[in-house]
């Protein structure tokens, strides 16, 4: 399914992932190697396809959009990057993470020239618009994974905070790569807001899913472990929800579980607390819950979407949201 939407934009696509490899030229050994090897390993590359059926949508015929579509995918890599530092994370697209295979420090200091290399080729786009949106965007994106820092190991999280979080830290880069794509189509600013929002609900159903998948996906398919949000305390919206439906004694387990996440130790989660924890979320309904309001938000994507004209671009537009939801990868 997914490759059918690769597919609307196969050209731009071969090309984008051309550009990124000849982007990631680097003096220094190490900066290749760790870049390399977390781009080579692939990935969905989602933010990028969206950023060429954005700008393919509104008409686009340049160019430029493959040098955006891989900034955006730049920017997406470098967060990884730390993010998996910050996660103690030890799978990442089916190989062992960078903090895993080299080190912490090599991790961030290489996630740090990866993001500086988007800067420098959104310097090349020379659109101040764009400049400004993935400026502000690179900021608020840090901003969400402070917010969610804080958030660790504390079980009196809301939906609300919640919600705030995946906006921040995920949703908002979907938002930048289908608004970016309209701006650079020279769409109307009434229609770069649209294609701004379905690229946000895209986003914020892509992680609510991210999060169920964390507790009843296939690691193997998925490239990375699961179990890994409880290990680490990480209240997301299927513990939230357990805790504000489930019985008194469920609710407690699982607050014990965040609460007592060790801060730099994910080892000492015991397996069998993970499987209780699945069996509580499954009873309680959290986990359809949760898809549930994945499946609203793909609604508001399609329901966006469904005003754009029609060409392959935008039905391949409706098949990202859709994917969103229904992926399993
Ligand atoms: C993983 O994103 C990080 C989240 C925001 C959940 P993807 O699932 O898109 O990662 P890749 O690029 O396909 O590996
Ligand atoms: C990803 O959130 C957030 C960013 C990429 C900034 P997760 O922590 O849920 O992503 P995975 O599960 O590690 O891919
Ligand atoms: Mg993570
Ligand atoms: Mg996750």
């Amino acid at each position: 399914m997914y490759k059918d939407i690769r597919a609307v934009v196969a050209a731009d696509f071969d090309a984008v992932n051309q550009f990124i490899v000849d982007k990631l030229y680097s003096d220094v050994a190490l900066v290749e190697s760790i870049g390399h090897y977390i781009i080579d390993a692939g990935g969905k590359r989602m933010r990028p396809v969206l950023v060429l059926l954005s700008a393919r949508s509104c008409g686009y015929e340049g160019s430029q959009h493959i040098d955006l579509a891989s900034v955006i995918e730049f920017i997406h890599t470098a967060t990884l990057l730390h993010d998996d530092v910050v996660d103690m994370s030890s799978m990442r697209r089916g190989r062992p993470t960078a903090n895993e295979q080299w080190s912490n420090p090599s991790s961030v200091l290489v996630g740090d020239f990866i993001y500086s290399r988007a800067f420098q080729v959104l310097v090349s786009i020379g659109s101040m618009d764009i400049m400004r949106i993935m400026a502000d965007t690179t900021n608020r994106i840090a901003e969400g994974e402070v917010l969610q820092l804080i958030n660790k190991n504390n079980s009196a999280a809301t939906q609300e905070s919640y919600m705030a979080v995946i906006r921040h830290k995920t949703a908002i880069l979907f938002q930048a790569a289908a608004a970016c794509g309209a701006i650079l189509a020279g769409a109307s600013a009434e229609q770069q807001k649209m294609l701004g929002d379905i690229g946000m609900h895209i986003g914020l159903a892509f992680q609510l899913i991210d999060d169920v998948l964390d507790y009843e996906g296939d690691a193997s398919a998925m490239g990375k472990n699961i179990g890994d949000d409880l290990a680490e305390g990480k209240p997301t919206l299927p513990l939230i929800h357990a805790m504000r439906t489930g019985s008194a004694e469920d609710s407690a387990l699982i607050k014990r579980c965040i609460e007592s996440a060790a801060k730099d130790d994910k080892s000492t989660l015991d397996p069998r607390m993970l499987q209780d924890v699945i069996a509580i979320i499954q009873a309680s309904g959290s986990l359809d819950y949760t898809r549930q309001l994945a499946n609203a938000e793909a609604d508001k994507a399609l329901a966006l979407i469904a005003s754009l004209k029609d060409t392959p671009y935008r039905r391949a537009l409706e098949d990202m949201a859709r994917f969103s939801v229904q992926r399993s990868t």
